[in-house]
């Protein structure tokens, strides 16, 4: 299928993950990808494998903290953008909000809100002087429910949701549409080194397992498309139907559950 056809979409934090696999997806619907985060060689990799699969990929390097003046030059290297996914991000890992030291909160404000803020402030401007765009952003289903360990990545989750519905209201009149993902755990590289912890979430969830990066991706470009187009300002769950559940297991039998 050709849903992103003649559109430039840059997605953040591809070099690996789900952006990657959006990257890669967004490429077979027809867009020209800009793959970006730190590691060039992964990042070089990403764009070579979607060229040679017939697609359209450059890679452009960038650290999303080094501060204002990067990120605008960042943006005007990256050109006329479609699309924006505001995927990149620190992953905190659990920790006991005590326990967190300073510079860890630091790179998560900085990579998870502050980032994808002054992105979106340089990029929405040229969408909305072409009159048209999709700005999705990669959210979590921890911005919604509470996790112990999880208080500082939940909260830049959370901000990023919050980020998706102001947007929507800032930039919807001018024909940008802008939206969230709410993944559920997704069958990443770095997942394999928490598994016993996945698995004791996966058996909660209805699907009964994880989700993966190619159904994350398969949520974006239907945002990112004309076939979401009055769809402004929503969060959608990727999570096998995790958040609409509660962990607590059937209700004994006779009862009513509470
Ligand atoms: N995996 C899950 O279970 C899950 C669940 C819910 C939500 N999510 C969300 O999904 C998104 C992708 O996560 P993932 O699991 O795919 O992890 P990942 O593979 O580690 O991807 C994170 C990406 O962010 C980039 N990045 C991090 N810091 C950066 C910086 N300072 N500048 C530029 N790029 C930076 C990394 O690129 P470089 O290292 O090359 O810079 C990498 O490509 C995140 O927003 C995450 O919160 C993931």
């Amino acid at each position: 299928m050709s849903r992103l056809a003649h559109r430039t979409a840059l997605i953040t934090g591809s070099t690996s993950g789900i952006g990657r696999a959006i990257a890669e997806r967004f490429a077979t619907e027809g867009a020209h990808v800009i793959i970006t985060g730190r590691r060039e060689e992964l990042g070089q990799e990403v764009a070579r494998k979607i060229t040679a699969a017939g697609g359209q990929a450059t890679y452009l390097p960038a650290d999303l903290t080094a501060g204002r003046a990067a990120i605008e030059a960042f943006a005007t290297r990256a050109g006329d953008v479609d699309i924006l996914v505001n995927n990149a991000a620190y992953l905190v890992g659990g920790r006991p909000t005590p326990d967190t030291p300073e510079d860890v909160v630091d790179a998560a404000l900085a990579t998870n809100i502050k980032a994808p803020y002054l992105l979106t402030a340089a990029l929405a401007p040229r969408m909305q002087a072409r009159g048209a765009g999709a700005i999705v952003n990669i959210g979590s289903i921890n911005a919604l429910t509470g996790m112990p360990g999880s208080a500082l990545y939940s909260a830049t989750k959370a901000a990023l949701h919050a980020l998706t519905a102001a947007w929507a209201a800032e930039f919807g009149p001018h024909g940008i549409r802008v939206n969230t993902i709410a993944p559920g755990p997704t069958d990443v590289e770095w997942a394999t080194s928490i598994r016993p912890h996945l698995e004791r979430i996966v058996a909660t969830v209805p699907s009964r397992r994880l989700s993966s990066p190619s159904e994350v991706a398969a949520a974006a470009v239907f945002l990112a498309s004309d076939e979401a187009s009055h769809i402004h300002g929503a969060t959608l769950p990727v999570d096998g139907g995790l958040t609409t559940v509660t962990a607590h297991g059937q209700s004994p039998s006779g009862h009513q559950a509470a």
